[in-house]
């Protein structure tokens, strides 16, 4: 279906190793794009994209740290000499820390905002050029229910981080509007992933009755991520089984 045909196109998947990334960036490659699995851990990265090759789908490995302008820097430049162009941009990458209010010094506060927040912008803003260049670009961000009601199972400095990640994702996609880059966000709420796998959320507390997978928000990134979505910007999809309803 020509709508969801990324023949042809690049996209970059941070935090890609595993989880909601991974899931991702898997949907992505199936719909025929080639995908740079980015991660911290780059021996995880390199497994997921070499599981992906396996199964036929155009997929390498990249090391980043995205809360090092530096890494980032590198990181974009290498994928877009790879393939020659970026198209999609899926700022995933994320930590989660569930310390409580007396327990968040200002190491743990500004490790959290650099890598949750900090590194999106970093992403996003030199990718940018390779997005525009083409007149059709996208850049899916990766927030939280944490961020919207503010959670009670993620630290403060979480909860703030994701929240900011809501207005980023405002602010550039009036940026990007003029080139037709369109900038959307994914809410996950109780998902479960090796980030989750100990906190033993509660199924019977959400409207439908299970937790999410990674597949699930992959599903809404997929979305944002394909001319499906071309009319929408600065949205926020949320995949969290009913749990907070706007
Ligand atoms: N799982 C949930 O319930 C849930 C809910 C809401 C939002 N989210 C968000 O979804 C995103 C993915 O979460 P997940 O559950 O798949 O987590 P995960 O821990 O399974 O995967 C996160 C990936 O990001 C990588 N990463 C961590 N720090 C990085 C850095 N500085 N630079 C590059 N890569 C880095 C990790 O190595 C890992 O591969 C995160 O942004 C998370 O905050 C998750």
């Amino acid at each position: 279906m020509r709508h969801t045909d990324l023949g042809g196109k690049v996209a970059v998947v941070t935090g890609a190793a595993r989880g909601i990334g991974r899931e991702s960036a898997r949907l992505l490659a199936e719909a025929g794009a080639a995908v740079a699995i980015c991660d911290v851990n780059l021996e995880m990265a390199e497994r997921t994209a070499g599981d992906f090759r396996r199964e036929g789908l155009e997929a390498f490995a990249l090391p980043v740290d995205v809360a090092e302008e530096a890494s980032v820097r590198t990181m974009i430049a290498d994928a877009a000499r790879r393939s020659n162009r970026i198209d999609i941009l899926v700022n995933n990458a994320g930590i989660l820390d569930p310390a409580s209010v007396p327990e968040v010094t200002a190491e743990k506060w500004d490790r959290m905002l650099a890598v949750n927040l900090r590194g999106a912008h970093f992403c996003s803003r030199e990718a940018f050029p390779h997005l525009a260049r083409n007149g059709w670009g996208k850049i899916v961000t990766i927030s939280s229910q944490a961020g919207q009601y503010g959670g009670f199972l993620a630290g403060v400095h979480y909860s703030a981080a994701k929240g900011g990640i809501l207005a980023l994702t405002k602010a550039y996609a009036r940026y990007g509007a003029a080139h037709q880059v369109t900038v959307n966000c994914v809410a996950p709420g109780f998902m479960l992933t090796d980030m989750t796998r100990d906190r033993n959320d509660d199924p019977s507390i959400i409207p439908l009755k299970r937790l999410g997978t990674a597949l699930d928000a992959a599903k809404a990134v997929f979305f944002l991520s394909t001319p499906l979505s071309d009319y929408i910007t600065g949205a926020t999809i949320d995949v969290n089984g009913g749990y907070y309803m706007r």
